[in-house]
């Protein structure tokens, strides 16, 4: 054969690989709103940047009639590219081909770009569309799932790893997007379940549908699985590049500078006003970060779970921050089971790549009650207090109003390795509210008095003055300073900056034992 005909028969293979499982199914993806395998790499990617691999492999079932059916790529399409220039590693499930299913040979190309990304210190990306393990192919598929299982595990903490759903990914496939550090998924058309509705009619009784078991909109909100849910594919994957602006390539590097044109000094006078006079008069915590960080831009982080704690990622002069704030909005701002365990995992997911940390207080303490207690707020709350403490990156924290009880040990106090701790004005540091401190401290004062209600007034008037601002704690060196609320930004800036050649670390071990 001349080379002219070698080289026709590789662009005819190409073409073929190209279209995956045919015309047919490609229009069939497009119907239920969905794109195909390529064509989310396309958005995903800068233009022109993927380099695939593996564009020939093939299964090797000969069961069930498989045997007659080759398919090159196998359901995925994996390789590398950029986003804004920076390395990549991806794989992304065609399900028209065998539904996207994965058997050895598909497992095998993930694996191989896992390997590669380990390697070189990369991130992956995984955009899961699949119908979970190529029955077909029995255990030797379950096997595969598990090769891939423990190099999500292994490379945690080494490389970040990000999961896109757009489509099914249902039974033991969830446990690997369920490793990675965050999964974004998009309403309507995909969902994640570990048994599928027929499954629990049968066990449970339960009538459900796939949406209602498993869709984004469930998973953002109520089981705090997904970190994020968008309206279709475009924008789950837009989003998906500038969750990648913020984090670095890996643990060994730090996260990638922006130019700044917000200036550094910027004060905001509106800040010393955004605490109501009142106490227990709520304010959107959000506010203070829009105002405090780079151009007001903020990504929220899990923004529809456990509202009570708001976490996200944002720049401070150019550089990437991870905030974590209490939200006086939302129940107060208590700290309860789902907010210690969202802000416990963002917390360790900024110290595991090098991203230093910006703590917003408002906390009247962890949420009382039966359900908190049986449901394990002891080992819950515990996560938050293990996740802070062991956390050795640039460490601030603002306290803007409130900082009651465990929650004060808890959220970045010095105590637990805080670099830099600053109280505004209108912060109160005490082991409890004024209310109840005073009903306990006082109650046999209280009781004998002649006018109960009057003493009380009296003791809550001397409690909130010695208590009720940051002076004590600023006595103590618990405070670093206490700063006019408008300063914050130029504040915070200085303080990031003096900390960035920061050195901490935690005794030799194999790993800590974090109450899980
Ligand atoms: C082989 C599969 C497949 C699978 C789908 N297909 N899932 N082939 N193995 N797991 C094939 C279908 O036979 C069909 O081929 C094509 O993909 C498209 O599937 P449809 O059913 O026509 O599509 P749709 O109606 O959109 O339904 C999608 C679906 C459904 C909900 C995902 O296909 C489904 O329920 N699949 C099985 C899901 C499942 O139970 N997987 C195993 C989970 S357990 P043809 O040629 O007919 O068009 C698991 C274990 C992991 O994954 C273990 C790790 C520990």
């Amino acid at each position: 054969m001349s080379l002219e005909k070698k080289i026709e028969e590789l662009k005819k293979k190409r073409a073929e690989a190209k279209l995956g499982g045919g015309l047919k199914r490609i229009e069939e993806q497009h119907k239920k709103g969905k794109l195909t395998a390529r064509e989310r790499l396309d958005i995903l990617l800068d233009e022109g940047s993927f380099e695939e691999f593996d564009m020939f492999v093939m299964h090797r079932c000969r069961d069930f009639g498989l045997d007659k059916q080759r398919i090159f790529g196998d359901a995925v399409v994996t390789g590398y590219g950029t986003i804004e220039g920076r390395l990549v590693f991806v794989f992304s499930q065609d399900f028209t081909t065998f539904g996207g299913s994965l058997s050895e040979a598909h497992a095998e190309k993930i694996c191989k770009i896992m390997d590669l990304a380990m390697k070189v210190g990369a991130p992956v990306i995984g955009l899961n569309d699949s119908g979970g393990a190529r029955i077909q192919e029995g255990v030797v598929s379950l096997g595969a799932y598990a090769n891939i299982f423990l190099r999500n595990t292994l490379a945690s903490g080494v490389i970040p790893q990000i999961s896109v759903i757009l489509g099914p990914c249902a039974g033991g496939a969830v446990y690997s997007p369920a490793i990675t550090d965050f999964i974004l998924m998009v309403k309507g058309t995909s969902y994640m379940f570990v048994t599928g509705p027929s499954v629990v009619k049968t066990v449970t009784h339960e009538e459900v549908s796939y949406d209602e078991l498993g869709g984004a909109l469930v998973h953002s909100t109520r089981s705090g699985v997904s970190h994020f849910a968008c309206e279709n594919e475009a924008e789950t994957l837009l989003l998906t590049r500038k969750l990648f602006s913020f984090i670095p390539l890996n643990n060994m590097e730090d996260p990638p500078d922006k130019e700044c044109t917000d200036p550094i000094d910027r004060m905001d006078a509106e800040l010393n006003f955004i605490v109501p006079e009142e106490p227990t008069k709520p304010y959107d915590i959000k506010d203070v970060i829009k105002r405090v960080v780079d151009d007001g831009d903020f990504l929220e982080v899990h923004k529809d779970y456990a509202q009570n704690i708001v976490v996200g990622f944002a720049r401070l002069g150019g550089k990437s921050v991870g905030i974590v704030a209490n939200q006086p909005a939302v129940l107060a701002g208590v700290l309860d089971i789902d907010s210690a365990i969202k802000g416990a995992r963002f917390v360790r997911f900024c110290d595991a790549f090098n991203i230093p940390l910006v703590v917003f207080e408002d906390v009247p303490g962890f949420l009382p009650g039966t359900a908190q207690e049986f449901g394990g707020i002891i080992k819950h709350g515990a996560k938050l207090l293990y996740a802070f403490s062991e956390a050795t990156v640039p460490r601030l924290t603002v306290i803007t109003r409130k900082a009651y009880g465990g929650a004060y040990d808890v959220m970045n106090s010095k105590h637990i390795r805080g670099d830099i701790n600053y109280g505004w004005p209108t912060a109160e540091i005490a082991v409890m509210g004024p209310k109840g401190a005073v009903e306990i401290i006082f109650k046999k004062e209280i009781a004998e008095s002649p006018d109960p209600e009057k003493a009380t007034e009296e003791k809550l008037k001397e409690f909130v003055e010695k208590f009720a601002n940051p002076y004590i704690a600023a006595e103590r060196g618990y405070l670093d300073d206490v700063i006019e609320p408008k300063e914050t930004r130029p504040r915070l800036i200085k303080a990031l900056s003096m900390l960035e050649t920061k050195k901490d670390s935690n005794p030799p071990k194999k790993h800590g034992n974090i109450p899980l």
